[in-house]
């Protein structure tokens, strides 16, 4: 899984019986700026995202040998890998949604199976084709006793409302850390603000606050997914013209409180029974964040290792268990989530 933050590329390998291996390869600054210009048009970008495929496949292989490594096994032990692709751009409004990816150069480098393109099925069956992870959420972490959230903050954030009865809601709340990670590379020259402790030196900014929750998007009724093609810089800025003169860790300080709103409002709206929220992506890192999130919830607030899977495995492993989907030809969209007529069986296979 490589995900929004732009980060790098997260991996597990399991049988899903409880055994785990993990591995992350980050990506330089030189990919990632790459990554980041492909997100909006460019000069020749068919050429400059055929490259970056292929430099992607090379990182997504060399985490795939560091989970051989580590697990003692040898390709021909893997049924497959599902590789999601980087998302460069995700308008399904316009039936569109693209994953940079090449799963072709993958299955050589690695001699394994892979599954890839999991989100344009679901697209193409009238869906938002996201969140996908929903599903797993529910298989994972469901419970018949009581009504339970999974909070995803990855770039983008995204909640799973896993109801005792079995049944799903699901969307994107709004950013998750990409736009906190994007002011703290500005200003700290830092991927990202560890454990928010910059944003916690600020005090928020109620008027700029106010203007963020602005956002149409937040009060769109689901199925909803977003990604960097609205929560941008250009969105950022914009909004910070009034405010040009506030200082850089206020303005940190109020992104977390953003970040921390739309998702607490979020759960407040569509989840006020919940008896806990488990939170898993990067953001759970955060104490910053989740102490905030702590404060806006009248819930208990943990990261999802309480159910037994460490926050920053919990991604891969959905697209694991995607893979793992598509290989017994089950559906792995919830149309409950996405919008999609109907469930389906999500992917497209590369074989060995
Ligand atoms: N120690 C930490 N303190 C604060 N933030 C952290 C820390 N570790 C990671 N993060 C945040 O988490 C982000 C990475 O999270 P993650 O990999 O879950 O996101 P992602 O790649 O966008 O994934 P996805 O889109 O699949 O949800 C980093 O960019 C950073 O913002
Ligand atoms: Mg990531």
């Amino acid at each position: 899984m490589s995900g929004t933050s732009l980060d790098g590329v997260d991996g597990v390998l399991t049988a899903f019986d409880g055994s785990l291996h993990a591995a992350h390869v980050p990506f330089l600054d030189d990919f990632r700026r790459t990554l980041l210009a492909l997100q909006a048009p460019t000069d020749n970008e068919i050429h400059t995202e055929a490259l970056a495929a292929n430099e992607l496949a090379r990182h997504y292989a060399a985490c795939v040998d560091a989970l051989l490594d580590a697990a003692g096994l040898a390709a021909a032990d893997i049924a497959a890998i599902g590789a999601h692709g980087q998302t460069i751009r995700h308008l399904p409004d316009q039936g569109l949604t693209r994953q940079i990816n090449n799963p072709a150069l993958l299955a050589e480098l690695t001699g394994i199976a892979v599954v890839a393109d999991f989100r344009s099925r679901d697209i193409a069956a009238g869906g938002q084709g996201a969140p996908l992870v929903p599903a797993f959420h529910q298989s994972a972490f469901g419970s018949p006793a009581a009504m339970r959230v999974v909070a995803n903050i990855g770039g983008i954030a995204n909640i799973s409302v896993l109801r005792p009865d079995g049944t799903v809601l699901g969307y994107d709340t709004g950013p998750g850390n990409v736009l906190m990670d994007s002011w703290a590379n500005t200003h700290l020259g830092k991927a990202f603000d560890a454990n928010g402790n910059w944003a916690a030196s600020g005090s928020v900014i109620p008027a700029l606050l106010d203007a963020l929750l602005g956002e149409p998007y937040l009060s769109q009724a689901a199925p909803k997914s977003t990604g960097r093609d609205l929560f941008n810089r250009r969105w950022l800025e914009h909004r910070l013209q009034p405010f040009e003169r506030a200082a850089a860790a206020d303005v940190q300080a109020t992104l977390a409180a953003f970040t921390a709103r739309s998702l607490a409002d979020a759960i407040r709206r569509d989840a006020p029974q919940a008896e806990a929220v488990y939170v898993c992506g990067g953001g759970a890192l955060n104490g910053h964040l989740m102490a905030e999130l702590r404060a806006l919830l009248n819930k208990p607030v943990a990261d999802t290792g309480a159910l037994g899977v460490a926050p920053l495995h919990v991604e891969a492993l959905a697209f694991a268990w995607l893979a793992a989907r598509f290989l017994d030809r089950l559906p792995g969209n919830l149309p409950s989530v996405t919008g999609a007529k109907g469930p389906r069986v999500l992917g497209a296979l590369y074989p060995a």
